[in-house]
């Protein structure tokens, strides 16, 4: 071995049986995470399940929404990564990547030199709180920038069963707060050598959104008298992508900036950008809890917040609350406001989400898949050319430019639409967020639209309501002529790949709806979602709880989810 090589370590591991990835990665309990080994057998079964020819010499994007244990987590994955035959490290400035991001500059190094960037590690949680007390997680995204497919999520599954060490380089730590390459080492067993580079966390994002959008056109809309736009990034990643775009490039006043200096534990927070976590954004907005409009002169036009890791996004009106589901149907509608989304080839929505965007699909004469709940199944279909916009009910959007949902993505979308409808009037007469989604409606019809979440139930009292709604189909189908009711299951049209249980659906001939998953992010217990569909072509201007009374006690007389759990109620409506 020569003198400046640097040492590789293999340790003894045993496995532990509970590395399961939800819909979105692995994400568990920091104290879990610290248990001996915990992070170190994960991140080797990723590693081990990972043929040699995609690793050797090949760039690993490694960084975080910046919650508790980030940095620690990046420096051991590093030495990893290194020891396990990796050529470099891409990591954002202090450790910090959004998930979109993170997708960006994995098809930004691809793009660069072809086949160089292997995927990526991003340390998140999403959604869920951070801080030594809460949730830490670990997802690996593919060379596409997506979100690993479940084959892979299942070998590393696998592998974590079976591990039985692991390897590290003893690397020097990486400076992770200046943008600059460490000195190249030579690792042990290796020819080449292993160097790792810390970027700007936003510039290769921020350009790939420049070149999407009109800036410009945006610009002018944030210079008018009549429009003012806040944002929150509720203490998470996004921060620094809002305070680059918003701010410099579009002339957003700093202090309508909320929540945009990422912290550990997201100022104690819950990073979730809905009615209910939202908190401040939502009072800014002039909105309720229930949505009601209790907006005054002074409350901002246009807002939205992010949640942990900046690929979620809610975006609200002046006192009006725009569900997801109408989004990406609003957004769908207005393609042509965006210029590089004018040709499109289809949409796709989440099983859950509204048939708002089938709707305008149909009107569009372009195709419309359903897939089940998770980005990844966007994935192929965006691959193949076959969508160009997707979205789902749990406030995420996005489109081809990458391979994840984008938050930022998703307001610079409304707020390109808002300025293109509003190209021609003068100042005074701003035509709104909501009365765009008012003409929406106007044209196509509403499809009312709520969640209910009963969250952290007992696994056994989730099972039993499971049990309870399956045993019930039979009497839900001989209910009325037309109903239908079953278990979704998808297969994927390019990859003929399957996947079963993927939500409980009650389905009547007119399109309305109620459907029970078990959610996949949680990080203990059960969370049962329960989504509330109706469509009226005429009448749109009902209040949404008003409009899906019946349909929400036939919902809750369906799974008695009260009775078997004891509960009064929902933990969140949304
Ligand atoms: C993550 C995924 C989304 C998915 C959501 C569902 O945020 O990135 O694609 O829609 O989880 O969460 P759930 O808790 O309903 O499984
Ligand atoms: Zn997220």
């Amino acid at each position: 071995m020569e003198s400046n090589t640097i040492s590789v370590t293999t340790v003894q591991t045993t496995p532990y049986t509970d590395q399961k990835a939800g819909t979105s990665g692995l994400r568990k309990k920091v104290s879990v995470f610290k248990q001996e080994n915990y992070l170190e057998n994960f991140v080797q079964s990723i590693f081990d399940s990972l043929k040699d020819d995609e690793v050797h010499t090949k760039s690993l994007v490694l960084s975080g929404d910046g919650r508790y244990y980030n940095d620690i987590a990046i420096q051991k994955i590093a030495k990893m990564a290194a020891a396990r035959g990796f050529g470099k490290v891409v990591i954002g400035q202090n450790g910090l990547l959004s998930t979109p991001a993170v997708s960006a500059v994995i098809r930004q190094l691809n793009k660069e030199v072809e086949g160089s960037c292997t995927g990526g590690i991003v340390l998140t949680a999403s959604h869920n709180p951070g801080g030594e007390n809460n949730d830490f997680g670990i997802k690996f995204n593919s060379s596409n920038g997506g979100p690993a497919l479940e084959n892979l999520t299942d070998a590393f599954f696998s592998r974590s069963k079976e591990i039985s060490e692991y390897k590290y380089a003893e690397l020097p730590e990486i400076n992770l707060t200046e943008i600059h390459q460490e000195n190249p080492v030579q690792v042990e067993g290796y020819e080449h050598e292993f160097i790792a580079e810390v970027i700007s966390s936003t510039d290769i994002y921020v350009s790939l959104l420049k070149s999407l959008f009109d800036f410009d056109s945006i610009k002018a809309l944030m210079a008018r008298s009549d429009f003012n736009f806040a944002y929150d990034g509720m203490s998470g990643v996004a921060g620094p992508y809002a305070r680059t775009i918003f701010e410099e490039e579009l002339g957003v006043p700093a202090e309508n900036l909320y929540g945009c200096d990422p912290s550990p534990d997201f100022e104690g927070g819950h990073p979730d950008p809905n009615l209910t976590y939202a908190e401040n954004l939502v009072k800014v907005m002039g909105v309720t809890i229930k949505g009601a409009n209790v907006a005054t002169d002074t409350t901002p036009d246009f807002g939205a917040a992010a949640d942990g890791d900046a690929d979620r996004n809610m975006v609200l009106g002046k006192g009006f609350f725009i569900t997801p589901s109408d989004s990406l149907a609003i957004i769908t509608a207005n393609h042509g406001a965006i210029s590089y989304m004018k040709d499109i080839t289809g949409v796709a929505r989440s099983m859950p989400t509204s048939g708002a965007v089938d709707i305008v699909a149909k009107e569009l004469g372009i195709d419309v898949y359903e897939t089940p709940t998770g980005w990844k199944f966007f994935g192929n279909l965006l691959d193949a050319d076959k969508i160009v916009i997707c979205g789902e009910e749990s406030f995420g959007t996005g489109s081809n430019h990458i391979r994840e949902k984008d938050g930022i993505w998703a307001v610079l979308a409304w707020l390109s639409i808002i300025a293109h409808k509003n190209s021609e009037t003068t100042e005074g007469n701003l035509v709104s967020a909501e009365q765009i989604v008012r003409d929406h409606w106007k044209k196509f019809g509403r499809n009312y639209y709520s969640r209910y979440d009963y969250e952290n139930l007992e696994t056994e009292t989730a099972d039993k309501i499971f049990e309870t709604l399956e045993s019930k189909m039979e009497q839900f189908r001989n209910e009325e002529e037309g109903n239908v009711a079953d278990i979704f299951e998808y297969t994927d049209s390019v990859d003929g790949s399957s996947s079963k249980n993927q939500g409980w659906r009650f389905m009547y001939k007119d399109g309305s709806r109620f459907i029970f998953r078990k959610s996949g992010t949680g990080s203990s217990g059960a969370t049962i979602r329960i989504y509330l569909e109706s469509y009226n072509k005429d009448n749109t201007e009902l209040e949404t709880a008003e409009a899906l009374k019946n349909l929400s006690e036939k919902a809750l007389e369906y799974c008695e989810i009260n009775e078997i759990s004891g509960r009064e109620g929902p933990t969140v409506i949304t």
